[in-house]
């Protein structure tokens, strides 16, 4: 790994965690929305329109000779949104969503002065491995989001840190619902990928951490019993719901056949909410008003003269956003897709 440029991957202050981010009654209201409206799908479903899409667009990232399967990417965890972009869904949680104690954590995280709610998300899920590996959240740039740009683009300006300027300045405050006893936790690296990671531990209740996830890599840590984090008959297409046999339970379904249930005291519920920041007021109009914009063409110009200026030798891409050769340099060159160390797996016999 590349120590300097590994360094880059770090959030702008040391995550801070907070006990009670919700009060009692914001977690019963916030809890009542996703038992209410449900079912929910597999977060891998909302990200693709269908296994198949998902094994092609994966193909790249398993080894030579080793043909994808589902399997390699299930992951037992499920996901609604709480608001559409910036617009709260539900009437009933609006004061968690519009939260000015958020708004004032993540204005001092930052020290800037302006900030805007930017979304709000939950993840639900009962017992699980480790599977979501450790990554950066998505970010994006003046100019440059996920409407106009594919995601391995963006990855990679983050990563290059030769973007900063125009990289979107956000925060979120992740609380953590979840009573198990093995694991559950959260795994982050703040330090950087070549440094050791911290963790944040379960049980807990309200316990939340206020980070800047687009630079620093984390993960879910695994939990529940061993035996149960990977149900069988998990397809693409299943979903979660309150389990109707099980006060405060839940269930997994395929095709309407019930493949797990899910206690009370196995749920794990996350609450992620996320906003936007402005260091001052030129900002703010400079990232409104659109005046200092990225395109496509700028971003190669700045690829293209820093690869130079590393002294690497290539043959300029006609297409860059689609050319294969191209795009396995930029990854040899700025991609760092696994940090250097990993905490041990939570015990399972320290459940007893
Ligand atoms: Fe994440």
């Amino acid at each position: 790994m590349d120590i300097e440029r590994a360094k880059i991957l770090r959030p702008v202050a040391e995550p801070r965690v907070l006990e009670k981010a919700y009060t009692d009654d914001q977690h019963d209201r916030l809890l009542d929305v996703v038992r209410r409206n449900g079912p929910w799908k597999l977060i891998l479903a909302h990200h693709f329109q269908s296994a198949e899409e998902l094994i092609a667009t994966t193909s790249g990232m398993v080894p030579e000779g080793v043909t994808p399967t589902l399997d390699m990417f299930l992951s037992p965890v499920f996901r609604g949104f709480f608001s559409y972009n910036q617009v709260c869904l539900y009437p009933e949680i609006q004061d968690c969503f519009y939260n000015p104690g958020f708004l004032d954590r993540v204005r001092d995280y930052w020290k800037a002065e302006y900030a805007e709610p930017e979304g709000m998300l939950f993840n639900i899920q009962g017992p699980c491995t480790g599977g979501g590996s450790p990554h950066l959240d998505a970010t994006r740039f003046r100019g440059i989001t996920l409407d106009n740009t594919p995601v391995w683009l963006m990855n990679t300006m983050s990563k290059s840190g030769l973007f900063k300027r125009w990289q979107a300045r956000k925060a979120q405050v992740i609380a953590w619902y979840y009573k198990g006893r093995i694991g559950g936790g959260f795994t982050y690296w703040p330090d950087g990928p070549h440094e050791q990671p911290k963790q944040i531990h379960a049980p807990m209740w309200g316990r939340a951490v206020v980070v800047e996830n687009e630079m620093m890599f984390h993960t879910a840590e695994a939990c529940g019993p061993v035996s149960q984090r990977m149900p069988e008959g998990l397809a693409f297409h299943s979903v979660m719901e309150p389990d109707p046999d099980g006060p405060g339970g839940w269930r997994i379904t395929t095709d309407g056949q019930v493949i797990q249930r899910i206690s009370e005291e196995e749920f794990r519920f996350l609450v992620h909410w996320g906003a936007n920041l402005y260091m001052d007021f030129e900002e703010l109009q400079t990232a409104l008003d659109h005046t200092d914009d990225l395109t496509h063409e700028r971003v190669f110009d700045v690829l293209l003269e820093d690869l130079r200026a590393r002294g690497e030798t290539f043959d300029p891409p006609s297409d860059p956003l689609t050319d294969k050769d191209f795009i396995t340099r930029l990854n040899d060159v700025y991609g760092i897709d696994r940090p250097l160390y990993f905490p041990p797996e939570p015990e399972e016999n320290v459940a007893a």
